[in-house]
């Protein structure tokens, strides 16, 4: 059997995304060579000490991070993704991506593990704001109180929004197959979620263009950038589920009316 019957087969087919499945989109990656860690620091940026010395710095990375992604385009890989979940195949995507490109390209049960960069939230009040476009002004305020608003993401040393951690929990628990895409695996607690499937028996599927800290527990590795290698992964899959229906097409009434 190879990756693509696993997926075909499969009850519940998870899928785990980084930020590799957006690279193609132009959307920079964290780690290895040209990723935003190299060029900045994340305790300066991305931590909830750095936004109360300097709110406006951090908004100022943040909103330059929403005009590439704005100006960005989803890519085949959130595409062939959004195909297979269309298909009945893949029942959540669990994504570290904050862009929202599987969103754009039409995935519907998407669980944001590092919230959006399209979400704002107030640091007084609690309320939430939906960003259409980048902020113009920063640091942006909130409408109703005044308050200082900041990014709805997860910055290092805090903890998950809880209620995506549980259904991505949940998924990974029940899943039968978890399709691994674009990530290192390093990123805590985020990265348990292709484990944790492991462990309850999921087959690991991984889609990356170099060996990750996934690969060890990975059934099939598919060696790629992701978008080339998931539009290929779903059109086999395509295929295979043609072919069974072609194989039996009888459905369960015809086997009824098959007995004597
Ligand atoms: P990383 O930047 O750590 O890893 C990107 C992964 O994508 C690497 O394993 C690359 O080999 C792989 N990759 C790059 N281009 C690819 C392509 N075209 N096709 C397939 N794979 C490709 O990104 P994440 O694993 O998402 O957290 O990082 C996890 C978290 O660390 C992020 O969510 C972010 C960051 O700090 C927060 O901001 C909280």
């Amino acid at each position: 059997m190879d990756a693509a019957d696993v997926v075909a087969k499969s009850k519940h087919c998870i899928v785990f995304t980084g930020a590799g499945v957006s690279a193609e989109s132009g959307v920079p990656t964290f780690r290895g060579a040209g990723g935003l860690w190299e060029r900045y620091r994340p305790e300066e940026l991305a931590t909830p000490e750095a936004f109360a010395k300097d709110p406006e710095l951090v908004w100022r990375w943040y909103r330059w991070r929403q005009e590439v992604v704005h100006r960005a385009a989803p890519n085949p890989a959130h595409y062939a993704i959004a195909e297979l979940e269309a298909l009945g195949v893949v029942k959540a995507v669990i994504t570290q991506n904050v862009d929202g490109l599987h969103q754009r390209a039409g995935s519907r049960n998407v669980v944001e593990l590092h919230g959006s960069l399209w979400r704002a939230r107030c640091v007084k009040c609690g309320a939430v704001y939906r960003l259409e476009k980048p902020v113009e002004e920063v640091p942006p305020r909130c409408p109703r109180c005044g308050g200082l608003l900041r990014p709805d993401v997860v910055w290092f040393g805090e903890p998950l929004p809880q209620e995506a951690w549980a259904r991505a929990v949940e998924h990974a628990a029940e899943a039968d197959v978890v399709l691994v895409a674009g990530t290192s695996g390093v990123v805590y607690p985020a990265a348990y979620i292709p484990h944790i499937a492991k462990k309850h028996g999921a087959v690991v599927v991984e889609v990356n263009v170099e060996e990750s800290a996934i690969t060890p527990i990975a059934d099939f590795f598919l060696r790629g950038r992701a978008g080339e290698v998931l539009p290929r992964l779903a059109e086999e899959v395509k295929k295979r589920l043609s072919t069974r229906r072609e194989s039996s097409p009888r459905g369960p009434s015809a086997i009824g009316s098959s007995q004597p």
